[in-house]
């Protein structure tokens, strides 16, 4: 088979929230594609990185009274935390915020200038004098200007359904200030994207990169009409990229988004020496986009104009998946259903929900369900039941002697599974997830059916019988072996587990095609629990109360300990007794590391960013540098002493102090809480 080299994408997330479980549906769908082409052996490589500019950003900033660089890279941390416990395997995660991201930028604004399709006029909108910013739609409200209505967003009315313009609204005030805005006039630049009609027409019908769904759609609701001119500038105050050639404004954040997937491939290319031009002007690669159909036509109309007259090879496909819902509704907070990556992982294992979606996610846009009750009873009966199942029932009986040495008669059931691998495969390939998991539950069915038969723990009582024992123990295992190939792309901590139990690595999707014979079965370990109930509903407890809190730092679940060393280090209790009354002085906090810096000057010193939760901050100067680097610090939980009085140090302000125990230099160790405990709760 010729070896491909496949760039996929999914959608940047926006760097002013936190990863959900809806969310979850592309990365998911995206990162399972990906270990796929993968394991069939193609040059297949992830990219994403956050999305960080924009109005929103500027404004969180300014509230805050940080730079706005402080809150995208808190962000970033938090958004790779949940990729890699969610087992989402990015091959570089940038951020639109890069120097790389800048300069592909401006390649592209060159290409689009050159075209002569970039028109500059005035246009007037509502400004806020107090905040010194122009007005987004979403942050005007008012009184609908068709049925009354008090208190509607800048664009439609929520009671009448009414569209307008944020100028239409009566009495309009701005939710950055409360003030009355005033109408203002400013620059911006556009393109002219009706200049490119009939190339859209041509590459959205015909080219093949879009669902037949998604075709229809753009030709009934945008081509069906002249194409109106895209607006891609904000002036100052922005956060964001000074246009070169147009001082004082700023590429609108939905300019650079998308070009993050180039300045993201940029970044990956000098960080490795890889070649960048032959994954973005090379023919012959082929470029897959991830996204939900809320954004549809940024990547099927804009993106491509872009991408053509930027010189950048157009999309292989542009791959559009539904949006989530949970027991049959719009994901709710009040309902604990609005569920945060890390909240779901937090109490159950990524593997249930990797499975769910994959079972759930056709090539169609159609929305998914997660209805809770299913996901219980499908992880449980397929995975646990089915797959797991075959490994348990058969692993144990043939760890003393191995599989047999050639393989077994087993009445076709190998090849007939091998032959399915194709078919698979082919499901995979379509992005057609849950056909895929339908063929294999169905080669599972056959499998189980084979051990009901043949019941190796009535044949291991039989002394007569060890040789059939073994041999059916190595049908069985090679059985599930193949399923477990087919499931590596959905369950990669299953593959891993498996390569242990069978000695031998699973490199490559035909590996599924050869059984194995004579190696060594080591000691069986569980390798997958039933859904806990109990998981379910924490997880449905915990959303209902979340804030935006940064969540928490995945928990190392591999402790060890010594009782010899915890004598060594134990220094002797000679301090005087104190009262309960001394001790409920010391105001002590779990605080979240939001940022930790270098102090150049210091020697011992790191500089850290402490969140108390409801948005109380502390600034810390801690003595852990010999120990500890920065950025290892961001995102987790420590102690802090919360009512320490300020202390001024040569390098600014400290408002606090964390706890740590240890020797000094590099023996010195932060105090964390157990898993569950928030920013702000007291330490009785
Ligand atoms: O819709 C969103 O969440 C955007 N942040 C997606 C950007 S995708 C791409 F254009 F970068
Ligand atoms: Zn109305």
């Amino acid at each position: 088979m010729k070896k491909r080299k496949i760039l996929v994408t999914s959608a940047l997330p926006y760097a002013n929230g936190h990863i959900h479980i809806g969310h979850l549906v592309e990365y998911l769908q995206t990162d399972i594609w990906v270990r796929f082409q993968k394991l069939r052996g193609h040059d297949c490589r992830y990219f994403c990185a956050d999305d960080t500019h924009g109005t929103a950003i500027m404004l969180r900033a300014q509230k805050e009274g940080k730079p706005e660089t402080e809150i995208i890279n808190a962000m970033q941390c938090s958004h790779e935390q949940d990729f890699a416990a969610m087992e989402i395997a990015f091959d570089n995660y940038s951020s639109t915020n890069s120097e790389e991201n800048r300069e592909i930028c401006t390649i592209i604004w060159n290409g689009v200038r050159k075209s002569g399709i970039i028109e500059e006029r005035e246009i007037e909108q509502l400004y806020d004098e107090t905040a010194q910013t122009f007005l987004a739609d979403r942050f005007v409200r008012g009184t609908c200007p068709k049925c009354k209505a008090e208190n509607q967003y800048g664009d439609n009315c929520e009671k009448c359904g009414a569209t307008y313009s944020p100028t239409d609204l009566i009495n309009p005030v701005s939710s950055v200030s409360g003030t009355t805005p005033v109408m203002k006039k400013s620059l911006h630049l556009f393109v002219d994207v009706e200049k490119e009609h009939k190339f859209l027409d041509e590459w959205t019908a015909k080219s093949g990169a879009l669902q037949p769904e998604v075709s229809n759609y753009l030709a009934g609701q945008f081509l069906n009409e002249p194409l109106r001119p895209w607006d891609v500038s904000r002036p100052a105050p922005y956060f964001g990229f000074e246009i070169p050639d147009s001082p004082g404004n700023y590429w609108y954040v939905w300019f650079d988004a998308p070009i993050g997937y180039i300045g993201s491939t940029l970044d990956w290319c000098r960080k490795t020496g890889e070649d960048f031009d032959s994954w973005w002007h090379d023919p012959n690669t082929e470029v897959y986009h991830f996204i939900g159909k809320d954004i549809a036509y940024f990547h099927t109309l804009f993106w491509p104009t872009m991408l053509k007259l930027g010189g950048f090879s157009l999309p292989t496909k542009v791959h559009v998946h539904g949006f989530l819902t949970v027991n049959g509704e719009k994901m709710s907070k009040r309902n604990g259903t609005f569920v945060l990556a890390s909240n779901y992982y937090k109490h159950l294992s990524p593997s249930y929900l990797r499975y769910y979606y994959a079972s759930k996610l056709t090539n169609r846009n159609e929305d998914i369900d997660l209805n809770l009750d299913e996901f219980e009873n499908k992880v449980n009966a397929d995975l646990v039941g089915k797959v797991v199942n075959l490994a348990s029932r058969t692993a144990k009986f043939v760890h003393e002697c191995g599989l047999s040495k050639t393989y077994p008669d087993d009445g076709g059931l190998f090849p007939k599974a091998a032959e399915s691998g194709d078919e698979i495969a082919e499901a995979y390939e379509q992005i057609d997830l849950a056909r895929a998991m339908r063929l294999v539950m169905e080669c599972a069915d056959r499998a189980n059916k084979f051990i009901d038969d043949y019941a190796p723990w009535i044949l291991k009582n039989d002394p007569t019988k060890q040789s059939q024992l073994q041999d059916i123990c190595t049908i069985g295992l090679n059985l599930f072996r193949q399923l477990v190939i087919y499931l590596a792309p959905v369950l990669p901590t299953l593959a891993r587990q498996t390569e242990e139990l069978l000695n031998t690595p699973i490199k490559h999707w035909d590996d599924s095609k050869t059984p194995l014979t004579g190696t060594p079965v080591a000691q069986f370990t569980h390798l997958m629990t039933r859904v806990p109930r109990k998981g379910i509903e924490a997880m449905i407890e915990d959303s209902k109360e979340i804030d935006a809190a940064v969540p928490d730092a995945v928990a190392d679940a591999t402790k060890t300990w010594s009782d010899s060393a915890e004598t060594l280090t134990a220094e002797p209790l000679v301090e005087e007794k104190i009262s309960i009354d001394d001790f409920v002085k010391v105001d002590l906090r779990i605080a979240r590391v939001i940022d930790a810096k270098e102090v150049p000057e210091a020697r011992k010193l790191l500089q850290l960013t402490l969140s108390l939760g409801g948005g109380e901050r502390r600034n810390v100067f801690a003595g852990i540098k010999s120990a500890y680097k920065p950025e290892d610090l961001i995102g987790r939980l420590v102690v802090c002493v919360a009512n320490l009085a300020p202390r001024q140090m040569k390098f600014g302000l400290s408002e606090g102090m964390v706890v740590a125990t240890g020797l000094g230099g590099s023996d010195i160790f932060l105090i964390s809480p157990d898993d569950g405990a928030k920013p702000g709760m007291k330490l009785h």
